[in-house]
């Protein structure tokens, strides 16, 4: 039995820190070999948010390096990005016409966004029915996101549906895979990790900047008992032993300079080793594996996309 396909996209929308390491590249990088994997950079989803070409164009480079450095061969998996297979923007079409603006008004992600003060752009409201046309031309069986992407499965599986309605039986229903247990790594200052609370701590950064960020960690609390507040052992805990971590805290109370010095090594100590991979992988390496992808890609997407044309009549 062929094994099942699993594909999952990511934006190229910003530095990555390590809260995106232990929420998602590592979490694929554990797994991806159970499937045939479909690794995809969004990039056209980005251009709903950024629109600066040098920003993303760097981005796009910083991504697949950094999936790449994590651990993912891409001899196993197809890694492409979305631009290079317009059949992805085609199909976003075909099916935009299939749904109504009501159903798409009804999306978290979208209005939230557009709550926090984006623009609300056409794309943006459409985005569900390009990452629907992602999912769906691969014959996809799991697409691994999560928890805030699960209602973007749902509106693929929605998608379908519609479309079968309407032409006859064309595409499978994806199934979404919630990374339920995988941890929501704090920030500097206890908060989510994210980009965009410039609470994080850099994933490819220099040792040095990794110390910054680190040092800055807010470790004063109302309570003080010469122990950090929690979130410190939480952070140190995914590069380390708990065991070992609380042993230190404790040979070092009060003393939060040598805890936090503590931590620095440990993150090194799991962060060198890509850091190394990271810098010895070109551009020119990144753009070959983006072409050896978007071939693999396109010849699955352009077959699709023959029989959707058929379907819908277009193709005389
Ligand atoms: P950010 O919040 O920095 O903008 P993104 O929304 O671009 O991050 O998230 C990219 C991926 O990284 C998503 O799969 C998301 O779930 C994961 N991720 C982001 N921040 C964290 C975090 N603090 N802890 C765990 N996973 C995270
Ligand atoms: N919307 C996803 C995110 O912001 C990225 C994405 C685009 C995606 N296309 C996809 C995820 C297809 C899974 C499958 O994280």
């Amino acid at each position: 039995m062929a094994a099942k396909r699993q594909f999952t996209g990511l934006q190229p929308s910003g530095k990555l820190h390590i809260g995106n390491y232990f929420g998602a590249l590592k979490p694929f990088v554990d797994t991806y070999q159970d499937f045939e994997s479909m690794l995809m950079v969004a990039d056209y989803h980005t251009l709903t948010s950024l629109k600066d070409p040098k920003e993303l164009k760097a981005n796009i480079f910083e991504i697949v390096r950094a999936y790449v450095a994590a651990g993912v061969d891409p001899e196993k998996a197809i890694i492409f990005k979305q631009s290079d297979v317009p059949e992805h923007t085609e199909l976003a079409w075909i099916f935009e016409t299939l749904v109504t603006v009501p159903f798409l008004m009804q999306a978290h992600a979208y209005k939230d966004k557009v709550a926090k003060g984006l623009e609300a752009n056409a794309g943006l409201f459409n985005y569900p029915m390009l990452m629907a046309a992602d999912i769906l031309l691969y014959n996809t069986d799991i697409v691994p996101v999560g928890k805030d992407q699960q209602q973007h499965v749902e509106y693929a599986r929605e998608a379908a549906n519609k479309f079968n309605n309407a032409y006859g039986e064309t595409f499978a229903e994806p199934k979404e895979k919630i990374l339920e247990g995988v941890a929501i790594v704090p920030g500097t200052d206890g908060e989510k990790m994210s980009k965009s609370y410039k609470n994080y701590i850099p994933l490819f950064g220099s040792k040095d900047e990794i110390s910054k960020a680190v040092m800055s960690i807010v470790t004063d609390s109302s309570t003080d008992n010469g122990m950090p507040p929690p979130f410190l052992l939480a952070i140190n805990e995914l590069f380390a032993e708990k065991d070992k971590v609380v042993k230190r805290f404790h040979d070092n109370e009060g003393k939060y300079k040598a805890m936090k010095e503590g931590l620095i090594e440990d993150i090194e100590a799991v962060v060198a080793p890509m850091r190394a991979k990271y810098e010895s992988i070109t551009d020119d390496d990144v753009k070959d594996i983006l072409k050896r992808g978007a071939e693999k890609a396109r010849a699955i997407a352009s077959a699709k996309m023959v029989e959707v044309r058929n379907k819908i009549g277009v193709t005389l």
